[in-house]
């Protein structure tokens, strides 16, 4: 197949652009380049010997979009391109909706005059809000407590009303949990803009010395070790997680939703333990009252993508930290 991944040069569309070359599809990336680098490009050329056909364009953008499509014979797109921080979501909320709700409305109209109707959308287990209903199932309620959440969900609804507007359309919103780890070559990882927003960046930046100490928010959560557990997962098993979704769209599942995690909470004293292990770096540590909008606790019941997809993640919480420092200690400044 040839795949159009929109933020194609960011952290997951990057190591997801490798696991469908590797998996003997051809790929499209698009890319504004607003948290990327284009130096993401050079590394991925370096990992694949492929080199990317890339394009330059907002995906709020139509007339690049139709210059994209008529351009090649796209059969199916992932549609990752949009901003993620919850952050700057409350700053900034009509900058989310219009480029992450926004920017789908255009793309689906775009892939529509174009007649591509196969679709894999980057949802997050935000749409669970707050939910303590463990292990979190994909008909667990959903809620929003952010505008970012509030733009995920709303996606996941627009894929839901096109599919039911048109059976021709088939989508699957991906719903992630957390994704951390970098490529084993040590050459694209994450790489955030200013202060990490997500622990596990934090505490590579700490590690490297960029940062002084990682402050963990809350160590009174009802949790074995008092602070807060979630369910994080490879980048790479979520790029093959994509790769199995894209496949199944060849089987016309119309629009479905599916978790992809491991189905296994980590506190993240344990994931401060597995990077010092990694790194052989002791990590400084303060402790701050909770953070308004945290949960104590969110892990995926992750047997749907095993049934559906035939996917299943499988890397360690150690290769995750290994991976992490092997990237962060080769690029202490990440791209730059
Ligand atoms: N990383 C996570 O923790 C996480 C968790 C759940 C869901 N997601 C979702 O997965 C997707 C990818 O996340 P990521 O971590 O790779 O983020 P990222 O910021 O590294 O990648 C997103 C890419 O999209 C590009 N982009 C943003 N707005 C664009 C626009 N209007 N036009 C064209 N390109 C644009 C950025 O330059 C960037 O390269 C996002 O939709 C995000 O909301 C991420």
């Amino acid at each position: 197949m040839r795949i159009l991944l929109t933020g194609g040069t960011g952290y997951i569309g990057s190591h997801t652009a490798i696991a469908l070359i590797e998996a003997g599809h051809q790929v499209t990336l698009l890319d504004n380049f607003s948290n990327s680098k284009p130096a993401v490009l050079d590394r991925l050329r370096e990992i694949t010997g492929v080199t990317m056909d890339f394009f330059e364009a907002d995906v709020t953008d139509e007339d690049a979009l139709d210059a994209v499509m008529a351009d090649r014979s796209i059969d199916a797109v992932i549609h990752f391109a949009a901003p993620k921080a919850v952050g700057e979501s409350i700053a900034r909320p009509l900058h989310y909706f219009e480029n992450g709700v926004g920017g789908t409305v255009k793309l689906l109209r775009a892939m529509d005059r174009h007649a591509v109707r196969n679709v894999v959308y980057s949802s997050s287990a935000t749409v669970y809000g707050l939910s303590e209903d463990l292990p979190l199932t994909e008909d667990a309620p959903t809620s929003v407590i952010n505008p970012y959440g509030r733009t995920k969900l709303m996606c996941e609804q627009i894929l839901g009303d096109l599919f039911a507007s048109d059976s021709s359309w088939n989508a699957i919103a991906l719903r992630y949990f957390n994704p951390v780890g970098a490529h084993p070559s040590g050459l694209i990882g994450e790489d955030p803009q200013g202060v990490p927003a997500n622990l596990v960046p934090f505490i590579a930046q700490v590690a490297v010395g960029r940062r002084p100490a990682l402050t963990i928010f809350g160590d009174d959560y009802p949790t074995p070790d008092g602070t807060g557990v979630r369910d994080y997962i490879h980048v790479l098993d979520l790029a093959e997680g994509h790769v199995a979704a894209v496949e199944h769209l060849a089987n016309k599942p119309g629009y479905d939703t599916i978790n992809l995690g491991t189905g296994q909470g980590v506190s993240v004293r344990e994931m401060v333990e597995a990077f010092e292990r990694a790194s052989g770096v002791a990590i400084p540590i303060e402790v701050a009252p909770r953070r308004p909008g945290d949960g104590p606790a969110s892990w995926a019941d992750a047997t749907k993508a095993a049934r559906v997809l035939g996917w299943t993640a499988t890397r360690t919480l150690d290769q995750m930290t290994a991976d992490v420092w092997r990237w962060q200690s080769h690029n202490p400044n990440g791209y730059d």
